[in-house]
């Protein structure tokens, strides 16, 4: 018998990351020497309360923002060597990000808004209207590709937003409490949506979250609180 063995490949590395920021002459503290160890395939929910540090940690994560001190490593790459550009590239080819409020572009409709995602990278429309067509399918709004974002309801509004942080093939999709602006059972259909993604492409997912029945439901949390990671289980 053949056996296969799937060994999990280590995607993000943080060691002794900390971020303070500056405001006037008042320095914030926001994260303090986070050590954490993300593998590719993960489904991992950052928990803690308001002000602990989880936008922060998602933009460091999304290579959005630079760390005050310690060691980002994407792929076993210190992103720190990186140039703005390069970084900005890295991001654009192996980040998808989930935004709360979909910031999704009112003009263009569901079918269009993916596209775009394809299109900024110079992909051929012709098929950059097809992968669009085909994801968002597979987020269920088949039906529903020549809405616009008015005419959408919030769960939609949220599934076309994943649909457009999927199309470039990620490895990596962050989303800062995706399901915050949704309500509890949305929220949880997008959840559910999440991981049959995560388990059906194998991408890795990192969302925050304040939502318990979320927390309770998904078997990776990261939880901080005052800057510090107090548990990961
Ligand atoms: N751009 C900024 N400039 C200065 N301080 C900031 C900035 N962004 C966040 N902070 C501060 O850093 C700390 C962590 O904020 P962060 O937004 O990461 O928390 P959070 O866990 O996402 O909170 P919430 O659950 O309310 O979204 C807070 O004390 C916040 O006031
Ligand atoms: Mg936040």
């Amino acid at each position: 018998m053949i056996q296969e063995v799937i060994s999990a490949t280590k995607l993000i590395d943080f060691e002794g990351v900390s971020k303070t920021y500056q405001l006037g002459n008042q320095r914030i503290p926001a994260l303090k020497g986070i050590d954490l160890t993300i593998e590719s395939g993960d489904f991992i929910a950052i928990a803690g309360p308001s002000g602990s540090g989880k936008s922060t940690l998602l933009n460091l994560l999304a290579l959005i923002d630079t760390p005050t001190s310690g060691d980002i490593r994407y792929n076993n790459i210190d992103v720190s060597t990186l140039s703005d550009d390069e970084r900005t590239r890295y991001r654009n080819k192996e980040i998808g990000i989930v935004f709360q409020n979909y910031n999704l572009i009112p003009v263009l409709d569901a079918l269009e808004n993916v596209a775009f995602a394809l299109q900024v990278q110079g992909v051929p429309t012709k098929e950059c209207l097809k992968r669009a067509e085909k994801i968002l399918r597979e987020v269920g709004l088949g039906t529903h590709l020549h809405h616009r974002p008015a005419n959408l309801s919030g769960g939609q509004k949220q599934r076309v937003a994943i649909a457009r942080a999927l199309v470039t093939n990620p490895s990596v999709v962050i989303a800062d409490e995706p399901t915050a602006a949704l309500d509890s059972k949305t929220g949880m259909e997008i959840l559910e949506l999440m991981k049959e993604l995560n388990y059906t492409k194998n991408t890795t997912f990192i969302f925050s979250t304040h939502d318990n029945r979320i927390i309770d439901s998904v078997h990776h949390v990261v939880y901080i609180e005052d800057g510090f990671l107090m548990n990961r289980y």
